[in-house]
């Protein structure tokens, strides 16, 4: 799950996607295209909506995506476009580039449509983002049980 600072929306999809699958046979981890926040937990309101959620997203820590994340992962999940472009541009092979998905074509394909940022917005659009994302995963792990 990638966005740009890996402190707001892609903490809530990791989360929020590993409260549907099986721990034992899914891996899923989340990166920003920037390396601001590094380190940190996710922002605050984010840990707050997951909470009221009933999810805890305390234990994960920012870290910058890299070209290693090709080798490691099967799929990667973008929340925007330009997250989209950032992520491409980092990719070898046509493989690494099949690999990259926007989110929310899982409910609407090829549509393109974008997790909106709420980094600099309020309260609510963290709920919002959380709606988007919550539908998106359950797509995700309707997809996987089948495979
Ligand atoms: P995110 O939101 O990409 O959903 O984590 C942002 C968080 C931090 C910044 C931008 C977006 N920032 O510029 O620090």
């Amino acid at each position: 799950m990638v966005c740009l600072g890996n402190i707001c929306r892609s903490p809530l999809a990791e989360g929020i996607l590993k409260s549907k699958v099986d721990s034992k046979s899914v891996y899923v981890d989340s990166a920003g295209t920037g390396g601001w926040h590094v380190g940190e937990l996710p922002d605050t309101r984010s840990i707050e909506v997951a909470r009221l959620n009933g999810l805890s997203i305390n234990d994960q820590r920012c870290r910058k995506f890299t070209a290693q994340d090709f080798e490691d992962f099967d799929v990667i999940y973008v929340m925007d476009k330009s997250n989209y472009d950032d992520v491409i541009a980092l990719a070898k092979t046509d493989t690494d580039v099949s690999k990259v998905r926007m989110i929310l074509n899982e409910m609407a394909a090829d549509l393109n449509e974008e997790v909106p940022d709420p980094y600099y917005g309020s309260g609510n659009g963290f709920q919002h983002v959380y709606d988007l994302l919550d539908k998106a995963c359950e797509q995700i792990a309707k997809h996987l049980s089948r495979e």
